[in-house]
Parts: structure tokens; C-alpha cells; sequence
């Protein structure tokens, strides 16, 4: 399983264990250190005395010669009896700590007595209390040493690779004229991991300008061969013809311009950067000119259609972009719709399109805007393309889309033009 933990976090618990372990099994160590050299060095003191008390003051017939913290017992002496309570220690040296007392006891058996010092510990009890605080406080501090230096070196290792991540993200790292990262860093882990970005953008880039490059070849190319059939058109309509013959031929002439309208939104959306307004129109004058467009087919279904308006915003507008996202909604509305009424609304900022058809199920209401999504209401034929294509177009241009439950029945797709808008709105009064 991997870990969930910042990697310079786990750096510094690294830190720290080390630390626990190395100062831990040092100041285990000293301690145990210290008990060993206690043991041997009191006991041979302790041995040393009792002889001396045994082969040179008792055999001189003296009372022994001990400092005050030294006692003398001896299970032969009436003067020295053995205290009830050492009574069955055993032979050598033995350590006693009970709650106000430390004492050193040493024993010896010889003749069939038993001689024994006893030897009051507590002043280097004191001692060795100290230095085992010493040695926790010194445990103590190296752990929190450790973690603040392991943070500081842990911080220093992983800056690079922030910042190389922080470059991997810059949203100008797709660019062609961007810089490769590796001369960046040395030729060590990261210059490494570096040059692999290196590569992998690389990789993305080209494939990125291909298709670019790809789409506005053929939107340009398109253009060419278009002109021709609009132009051949407009020529044969100034020709004398029969009703049904000039009714074939507008219909020729208008998909071309529809289609001429759809490479030109096809290469505005491939150049990158907010498009260029070369020429501008205002909603009201869009919105009239897709009403005729529409209005015809939307009463050859035995619809009724309105254009409303709301008090239509006066902004000029990129008028292919405009007029895709238009004609693209009332489509749909005429497509999905099989009884009743098409609304095209204008509004202050922004539109709405509104039919009583069978409308939108609250589930697909986000998903419809995906490319080859259909919803519950598809019917005939269809990619599922269309609400994707005018999604990518508001995007482009700050707009915004929404599909509200405005209405009991039927659809409504809402188009605003932004919140920048309308603060500049707000700003100019
Ligand atoms: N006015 C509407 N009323 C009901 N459902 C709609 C309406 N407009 C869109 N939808 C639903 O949203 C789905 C996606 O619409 P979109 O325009 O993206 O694709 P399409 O119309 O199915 O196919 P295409 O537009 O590519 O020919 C539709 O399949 C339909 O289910
Ligand atoms: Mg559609």
C-alpha cells in the first residue's frame, strides 16, 4: 500500500526513527553501562573492606574501622548480630532500592560464619538518578533535533521537485516556444525525471499542434470549394426556373452557407487566444436573422414560434460564433420537439431557447454538454455532438450555458453572456 503521507513528511518520521533507534540504543547503553561498573566496582570495594575488617580488626581484637555510611554484622559476634531482616542474603554483592532506602549488602561465608557490610547507597543513588535525567533529556532533545533538521533537509531535497512540478503545471508548458526543463537541473534523480517530462511534453505538444494544424487545414480548405457552390447557386437562382427547381436551390445555397458559418467557427476555435472581433453583431440582429432561418421549418412542423424580447443586450457579438450556438439550440428544439411552441428569448445578457417538448431528465442535465452524449429524448439521427460543439464555443468565449428547469414542460437552454460582461456593464454604468 502506498503512503497517503507528504513524501518531505515522511523524509523527517524518517529522521525521527533513526534517531530513536541510534540515541535510543546509546542511552540504553549508558545505562546499562553504568549498572555494570556500578556492580563490579562497588563489590570489589566492598570485598576489599570486609577482609580488611575480618584479617586485621577482628583478629586484632578492634572494633572495625568503616566510615559512618558502612555497618559490620557477623553471625558469630555478639556485638555484630546479623539483622533479622539480611538474615538470608546470599553469598556476594546484592543491591537493595525500596522506597527511602538503597543499600549495598556483601556477604561472605567463611569458617561456618557469615560476615556481611552493609553500606548506605543513597548519596549516589541521587547521582545516578541525575544522570539517567541527563541522559533521557539528552534522548529527548536528539528526537526533537531531529525532526526540526529532518523538516529543514526534507524541505531541501523536495524543492526541486516542487518546482519542477510547478513547472510541469504552467499552463504556457504546452507552448511550442516554451523552454525544456532538464538544462534547468543537474544530472542527477530529478534532471532525470526532468528530461522524461521533457519527452512526454514534447510528445503532447506535437500531437497537440497536429491536430490544430489539422483542423484549420481543412476549415481553410473547406472555404475554397464552398465559395465555388454558393457562388454557382446565387448565378443559376438569376436563372428563369421552376417553383420546385428554385426551392431545391435555396436549399443548396443555404446549407452552403451553413456550412461556410461552420468552418468559420471550426478555425475560430482552433486558433488559440480569445478570437479577434473582426466584424461584431448584436444579439437582436442574429437573433432576426435565425428566426427567418427557422421559423419556416419550425411551422412546417405544426409548431408555433416567438421571438421575445426580454430588453436585448445592444454588445457586439463574434456573429459565427453567435450564430452556431443559436442555430445549433433551435434545432434541437424543433428536433426534440413534437407539439406546441419554440421560444427564442432574448434576454439583458444573454438568451434562452424554450420548447414544450419532452424536455430534459434532471440526471442528464450536465451530461448532455459531452461530446457522443445523447440523452433519453434522442431520436433520428445525431452524434450527439451539437450541445457539445456550442458548450466548447461559450467556454471560448467566457459565456456561460445552462439548461434550467425553466418551465413545467420542454427544454430550456439559457446562454449569459458572462460575468465579466456584466461587471463591465456595471462599471460604465
Ligand atoms: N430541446 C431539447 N429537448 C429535449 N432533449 C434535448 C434537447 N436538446 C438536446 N437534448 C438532448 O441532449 C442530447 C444531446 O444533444 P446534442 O445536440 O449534443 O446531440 P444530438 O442532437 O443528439 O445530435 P447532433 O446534435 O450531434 O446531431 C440529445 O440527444 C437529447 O437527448
Ligand atoms: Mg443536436
Amino acid at each position: 500500500m502506498t503512503s497517503r503521507l507528504p513524501f518531505s513528511r515522511r523524509i523527517a518520521i524518517a529522521f525521527v526513527l533513526m534517531t530513536v533507534v541510534v540515541s535510543g540504543s546509546f542511552s540504553l547503553g549508558i545505562v546499562a553501562v553504568v549498572h555494570f561498573v556500578e556492580d563490579q566496582l562497588i563489590s570489589k570495594e566492598l570485598r576489599g573492606k570486609l577482609n580488611m575488617v575480618l584479617h586485621e580488626d577482628i583478629k586484632a581484637g578492634r572494633e572495625p574501622r568503616l566510615d559512618a555510611r558502612t555497618r559490620f554484622f557477623a553471625s558469630n559476634s555478639a556485638d555484630h548480630p546479623i539483622p533479622e531482616r539480611f538474615a538470608d542474603y546470599p553469598e556476594g554483592f546484592t543491591e537493595i532500592e525500596e522506597e527511602n532506602e538503597a543499600t549495598y549488602v556483601y556477604v561472605l561465608e567463611a569458617n561456618g560464619a557469615r560476615y556481611m557490610l552493609l553500606q548506605d547507597q543513597r548519596d549516589f543513588e541521587e547521582r545516578e538518578k541525575i544522570l539517567f535525567s541527563v541522559v533521557l533529556a539528552g534522548f529527548l532533545l536528539c528526537i526533537v533535533l531531529s525532526w526540526g533538521l529532518g523538516v529543514v533537509m526534507a524541505r531541501q531535497v523536495m524543492a526541486p521537485v516542487a518546482r519542477l512540478a510547478g513547472q510541469v503545471r504552467h499552463p504556457d508548458q504546452l507552448d511550442t516556444s516554451t523552454a525544456p526543463l532538464a538544462p534547468d537541473y543537474a544530472d542527477d534523480e530529478i534532471g532525470h525525471l526532468a528530461a522524461a517530462f521533457d519527452t512526454t511534453l514534447g510528445r503532447l505538444r506535437r500531437s497537440i499542434e497536429r491536430e490544430r494544424l489539422f483542423t484549420s487545414d481543412v476549415s481553410h480548405e473547406l472555404r475554397t470549394p464552398l465559395m465555388v457552390i454558393s457562388t454557382s447557386c446565387e448565378l443559376l437562382l438569376e436563372q428563369p426556373l421552376q417553383d420546385g427547381q428554385r426551392a431545391q436551390l435555396e436549399r443548396m445555397a443555404r446549407s452552403a452557407r451553413d456550412m461556410n458559418d461552420l468552418v468559420r467557427t471550426f478555425l475560430l476555435l482552433a486558433r488559440s487566444g480569445p478570437a479577434e472581433a473582426a466584424e461584431a453583431a448584436t444579439l437582436a440582429d442574429v437573433a432576426r436573422e435565425q428566426a427567418e432561418l427557422w421559423e419556416p421549418a419550425i411551422r412546417a412542423k405544426g409548431l408555433a414560434f416567438e421571438l421575445i424580447d426580454e430588453g436585448a443586450d445592444t454588445a457586439g457579438h463574434n456573429p459565427t460564433f453567435l450564430r452556431t450556438v443559436m442555430a445549433n439550440l433551435l434545432r434541437n428544439a424543433l428536433h426534440y420537439t413534437a407539439g406546441g411552441t419554440v421560444r427564442l428569448v432574448l434576454e439583458r445578457n444573454g438568451f434562452r431557447v424554450e420548447d414544450t417538448g419532452m424536455g430534459i431528465l434532471e440526471h442528464e442535465r450536465d451530461r448532455i454538454f459531452e461530446p457522443f452524449v445523447r440523452g433519453a429524448a434522442a431520436r433520428g439521427e445525431g452524434l450527439g455532438l451539437g450541445l457539445s460543439l456550442v458548450k466548447r464555443i461559450c467556454e471560448h468565449n467566457g459565456w456561460e450555458i445552462a439548461a434550467p428547469s425553466c418551465q413545467e414542460t420542454g427544454a430550456c437552454f439559457r446562454i449569459s453572456f458572462g460575468a465579466c460582461r456584466a461587471m463591465d456593464e456595471a462599471r460604465n454604468g
